[in-house]
């Protein structure tokens, strides 16, 4: 039986799926040939584009009639998810290697709209370069008093949970792991790394609920994973203790294991945050995080799950009086040395920069420094430090820099292509009409998609995938107004916030806004060290905290000096006077006073783009965002004022050119 397309809640926007990207496909004739709950989420896909728009769909070859387009699933050796595409003779064919490779091929020959059915294409061969595609929602089952619904969410609440339980709209979920499909997205956990006491029962008595999402999302090729609190053999067993290597403890979680894959036997397995802002985790017992990981690997091995152990390990504690503790060192100094030590089934799930996810920071060392250990890279679709998905940000050339990274330099290999444990982000995906709060930060959850299919790729050629799919008919002006207003969007944010990687300088808490020493004298590790005479944190071996020699060469050297160091991680590696000039030619604080004037400047502009696509873009969404681009111009003057006259009041150099400082 083909599965029925979801219904879209009255109201909620299509994203990157509206009806009308299915019309080349939904005027052809196709034939679908196989078996199996993937082909038959495939049929009810072309089946309703052909009820729609008055094509036709056989199962098999079918009588006589050529076809337009051949779904098919073959024995090519392209894995699980692989297909390939040809177009030879007037008819396109998608063969798939695997179980779900037919899902992939479906959606690329939508992704290809008309071109999918003119002239001919040679075979080529699709695969991700990368297994484990995964977002991981930080959503709380039960409303937190601090962190609400949605731990850093800025998109209404959960997809998935309302008010202590399972909210049960299954259209909705489904049209969002068909939205996850679509961009090639293949896991998603469904609970806060802050594994709080409501949710600590999702793993037990409450599994029942995760096997609701799990048998949803699933048709779309989507395994569901858990965040678990290491502490559960204790606040759920009733232990005396959560010790890894106790044979009682071993035990209670083996039991656990199996009872989840009793009600979800394709489970992906379990995500933890261990140590961590408060966390339980192994050191408690005198345990590494090896040995952690490494009792979940084994309770989860039977059957075929993997653990997600995450890296962000560091002190919250800090005395900021301390300038030899370095938070930015602190996930390779816990996890470098363990190197080789971890189970096959567990995958250290490492923060794509070594702070929190700065605009700007360097690619974590770690992710250079653990060849035996298979290593997922963590970035953040949700815009925490990013503008809160009020300000438009697109992090698509932000993510591309990571994962093109190469941590031996040239001629080494590239952090996305030896990504053996996957590429994750924190979703940026609610309950919001337009799912993500600004219509424009669909384009973030996209790009993550296709990036972490295809880690390499160019992303502005995936940000024109997007703009063609989810604005199927836009005259070419609208096209080229969104491709203005997103593709240095990430570079605006940058110059009207912390200026040259030296991050934070935001309100403590909640993380909006500017506050310059907001965190300055705080335990939380984050630290700008602004004096009259100058600004930045000396990352250096020769005087400072040792950072930069945690990168192989040649990023030791390239970082650990102001005269080969980046631009735009000086701050990040070094404390330098504010008359340093910059390889641009400017002193920093100039630079300082220059992009944060820019940024303004930039932000008013696109707040004037957009105005200028009303009448192109459906009229909620062009509101929506309307008003955020209101609120981004707000915030970002906020920010030009703070910081321009924070650094002039420390400083007492004037702007060259005489502009308006507070
Ligand atoms: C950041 C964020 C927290 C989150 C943490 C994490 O610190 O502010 O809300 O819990 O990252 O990644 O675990």
């Amino acid at each position: 039986m083909p599965l029925s397309v979801p219904t879209l809640p009255e109201g909620i926007d299509p994203a990157w799926l509206p009806p009308d990207a299915f019309r080349p496909l939904g005027e052809r004739r196709t034939s679908i040939r196989g078996s199996g709950p993937f082909v038959e989420t495939v049929h009810g896909e072309v089946a309703e584009a052909c009820e729609q728009f008055g094509g036709e769909v056989v199962r098999g070859a079918g009588t006589g009639t050529s076809h337009d387009l051949v779904l098919c699933q073959g024995d090519d050796d392209l894995g699980d998810e692989g297909f390939t595409y040809e177009r030879a003779d007037g008819t396109t064919t998608v063969t798939a290697s695997g179980r779900r490779g037919l899902l992939y091929g479906l959606f690329h020959v939508v992704r290809l709209g008309e071109k999918a059915f003119r002239g001919a294409c040679p075979r080529e061969a699709h695969r991700p370069a990368v297994a484990l595609r995964m977002l991981d929602h930080w959503d709380n089952v039960a409303v937190h008093p601090v962190m609400g619904q949605v731990e850093r969410g800025y998109a209404g609440g959960s997809l998935f949970w309302r008010d202590g339980r399972s909210r049960g709209e299954w259209q909705r979920v489904r049209a969002y792991g068909r939205l996850l499909a679509a961009c090639g997205i293949n896991a998603v956990s469904v609970n806060n790394v802050n594994v709080h006491e409501t949710e600590a029962h999702l793993l037990t008595d409450r599994i029942g609920e995760v096997a609701g999402i799990a048998g949803v999302l699933r048709p779309y090729g989507i395994r569901t994973h858990l965040s678990v609190t290491f502490a559960a053999p204790v606040v759920l067993g009733g232990l005396p203790t959560a010790d890894p290597l106790d044979e009682a403890v071993r035990a209670w979680w083996a039991e656990a294991a199996a009872r989840v894959y009793a009600a979800i036997p394709d489970f992906g397995g379990f995500v933890v945050k261990a140590d961590s802002e408060g966390q339980p985790g192994p050191f408690t017992y005198g345990r590494s995080h090896a040995d952690g990981a490494n009792m979940l690997a084994a309770a989860l091995a039977p059957h075929g799950g993997t653990v997600h152990w995450r890296a962000f390990v560091y002190d919250h504690h800090q005395d900021w009086r301390d300038r030899t503790t370095d938070r930015a060192r602190a996930a390779y100094d816990h996890f470098a040395p363990l190197d080789g030590e971890f189970a096959d089934n567990a995958v250290l799930q490492v923060k794509h920069g070594p702070m929190d996810f700065q605009v700007r920071e360097p690619v974590s060392p770690v992710l250079g420094a653990m060849p035996r250990t298979r290593l997922a890279v963590e970035v953040q679709a949700t815009q925490e430090y990013t503008g809160q998905q009020r300000h438009v940000c697109w992090l698509g050339p932000m993510w591309s820099e990571v994962l093109r990274f190469r941590p031996e330099g040239e001629g080494g290999v590239a952090v996305g292509e030896s990504a053996r444990g996957g590429l994750v982000a924190v979703s940026n995906v609610g309950d919001d009409p337009f799912w993500t709060g600004h219509p424009l930060a669909q384009a973030n959850l996209y790009t993550f998609g296709r990036l972490a299919w295809q880690p390499v790729a160019d992303p502005h050629r995936i940000l024109d995938e997007w703009i063609a799919l989810s604005f199927p008919s836009a005259p070419q002006r609208l096209a080229t107004g969104l491709r203005t207003l997103l593709h240095g969007s990430w570079r605006t944010y940058e110059k009207y916030t912390a200026p040259l990687g030296v991050g934070f300088m935001v309100q403590p808490g909640h993380h909006y806004g500017p506050s310059v020493d907001g965190y300055e004298y705080s335990p939380w590790g984050t630290y700008h060290f602004a004096d009259r005479d100058g600004v930045g944190v000396d990352r250096s071996a020769a005087t400072g905290t040792g950072y930069a020699a945690q990168y192989a060469k040649p990023w030791a050297e390239v970082y650990e000096s102001p005269a080969t160091c980046p631009d735009e991680l000086l701050l990040f590696f070094h404390h330098v006077p504010y008359g340093h000039v910059l390889h641009s030619g400017k002193t920093v604080i100039q630079h300082i006073y220059d992009t944060h004037f820019e940024g303004v400047a930039e932000a008013e502009e696109a707040r004037r783009v957009w105005a200028g696509l009303a009448g192109l873009v459906d009229p909620a969404r062009h509101a929506r965002g309307a008003e955020r681009y209101e609120e981004q111009l707000r915030s970002a003057r906020e920010w030009r004022d703070q910081i321009n006259s924070y650094f002039f009041r420390k400083s007492g150099v004037p702007d060259e050119r005489g502009r308006l400082i507070h």
